[in-house]
């Protein structure tokens, strides 16, 4: 599954790099081009995301969990991968759901934010996935002068994994409820 997985990489790697980009311009132009390249935006979210949940797939395929979760590198490289799907899934939800009002107010800036966590995200998840198949970036020394030795920092234990899991799991169940008590006191 190796190579399968080192081929769609690029699909999600492309496409969300591409999609901050529209999105950085979007937020600070609302020129016509900019426009234009909104409105492709949402298609460009959905294929970037069904491509991301391809590499993420194939990359659970390619070593047995022995060995990827055995080390800090494989585990950040899976976490990172994680951290990266939802992040742009949540923008693709934004987007699609909210329509132009992502534009408006603070959600603007929120969308900035999105995109540039997102992108920061998906360039360590690649980073670290370049060290697995010994092709290292100069984005890796960058984090070691920030206190991220690739190979050896944060080791996450699976109790921890599974309690972050967890409250990532609340985190959504509590956003349904306030959602749902709010609509119905609307009602
Ligand atoms: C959005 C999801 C993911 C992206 C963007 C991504 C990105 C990458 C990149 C850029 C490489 C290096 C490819 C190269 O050197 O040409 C790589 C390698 C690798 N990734 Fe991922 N990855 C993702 C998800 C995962 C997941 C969930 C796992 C499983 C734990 C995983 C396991 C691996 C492994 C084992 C390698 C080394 C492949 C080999 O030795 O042939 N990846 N990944």
């Amino acid at each position: 599954m190796g190579p399968y997985h080192i081929v769609l990489t690029h699909f999600p790697i492309a496409l969300w790099s591409l999609a901050m980009l529209v999105i950085l311009w979007r937020v600070v132009s609302s020129g016509s081009l900019a426009q234009r390249l909104d409105h492709a935006l949402v298609p460009l979210l959905t294929v970037a995301l069904l491509s991301g949940l391809g590499a993420y797939a194939t990359g659970t395929q390619v070593w047995p969990w022995e060995s990827i979760s055995a080390s800090p590198l494989g585990r950040n490289h899976l976490m990172m991968a994680a951290w990266t799907v939802v992040l742009w899934a949540v923008v693709w939800w934004l987007r699609w759901r909210r329509g132009e009002a992502v534009w408006a107010g603070a959600l603007r800036w929120a969308m900035a934010v999105l995109a540039l966590l997102g992108g920061g995200l998906l360039a360590v998840t690649g980073t670290l996935g370049g060290h697995l198949t010994n092709a290292p970036t100069d984005l890796s020394e960058l984090l070691r002068r920030l206190g991220w030795e690739v190979y050896s920092t944060f080791y996450v234990p699976n109790l921890t994994v599974g309690a972050l899991g967890a409250f990532a799991l609340l985190c959504v169940l509590l956003g349904l409820w306030a959602r749902r008590a709010g609509s119905s006191s609307a009602g």
